[in-house]
């Protein structure tokens, strides 16, 4: 059943769970997600990227994405992932989204408020939920001082500020993950994310948690994240099965057959995320 961001983690952030928003290029993928959600009874986002919708093209994205919402029994978003182009953002709800994040981190914070304050005013009035990104998330090629990465963290201060003005209904913020994946550990920043969550009291966002480890995402569940972005973890799955199998059976050439057992990697994969994040049995 297709829903708005916002329905799904307004109950998350109340009952103190999470909910994977799992990014989608192609079929397999959409799939994959969908039947993980069902077997587990999880509401699920589906998210597509810039690099996603380059692939696809947001037309091939929006309706797999809404055949797969509309088939399932689970709650299902479909929602655009660091968007930052307010004429693709209008396109993606034309399409049917029915979640938007405008990403305006790399702004200066009053001009992150401004354009972030225009995309809520259009999304709102077409009801669709609004996710924005305060502080910076890293990649993992960032070759940043500790220091200089603790001034890109999420500031409770201006968190609070910007949530007021803009009128986002779930904000990603800074705690230390970067996106694709990691050297070493990353270490998460739990202190702020319990202030943030304390002075914001509304659905926190975690991009970069691939290869984040289990303890860590429990904990930052526990202290208020209610959306976890997983993109790395469901690649790794698909390209490790594919690998696998061209070894294994070098004579197949059906896709099928090859893009088959990569389904069914990412399914299991993206099923244990769900049991991490608490998002079983809440559909
Ligand atoms: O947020 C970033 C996604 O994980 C990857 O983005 O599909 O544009 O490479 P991409
Ligand atoms: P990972 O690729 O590190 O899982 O990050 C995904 C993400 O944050 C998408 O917005
Ligand atoms: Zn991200």
């Amino acid at each position: 059943m297709l829903v708005t961001g916002k329905e799904i983690l307004q109950d998350a952030h109340k009952k103190g769970y999470a909910v994977g928003a799992f990014n989608v290029n192609n079929m397999e993928i959409v799939q994959a997600i969908i039947q993980a959600a069902e077997e587990t009874n999880s509401p699920v986002i589906l998210q597509a990227s810039q690099g996603g919708l380059k692939y696809a093209g947001v037309e091939y994205i929006a309706a797999m994405a809404k055949v797969a919402a509309e088939k399932a029994k689970v709650p299902v978003a479909i929602h655009l992932d660091h968007g930052t182009d307010f004429t693709q953002i209008v396109k993606c709800i034309r399409n049917g989204f029915t979640s938007v994040m405008i990403d305006g981190s790399k702004h200066p914070f009053e001009e992150n408020i401004a354009v972030t304050k225009k995309v809520v005013e259009i999304a709102h009035a077409a009801g669709v939920s609004v996710e924005a990104e305060l502080g910076k998330i890293g990649g993992t090629e960032d070759d940043i001082t500790v220091d200089e990465k603790d001034a890109t963290f999420t500031d409770p201060d201006e968190a609070e500020k910007f949530v007021k003005e803009t009128g986002v209904d779930y904000l990603a913020i800074a705690i230390g993950t970067a996106h694709g994946p990691y050297k070493g550990e990353p270490k998460l920043d739990f202190d702020r994310l319990k202030t943030i969550k304390e002075r914001l009291n509304m659905p926190l966002v975690l991009h970069g948690s691939s290869g984040v480890p289990e303890e860590s995402i429990k904990k930052a569940v526990s202290l208020g994240i209610n959306k976890i972005n997983i993109d790395t973890d469901i690649r790794l799955a698909f390209n490790g099965a594919v690998r696998d199998f061209v070894k294994n059976n070098p004579d197949v050439y059906d896709p099928r057959k090859i893009l088959g057992p990569a389904r069914e990697a990412m399914k299991e994969v993206i099923k244990g995320k769900m049991t991490i994040f608490g998002s079983v049995d809440r559909a």
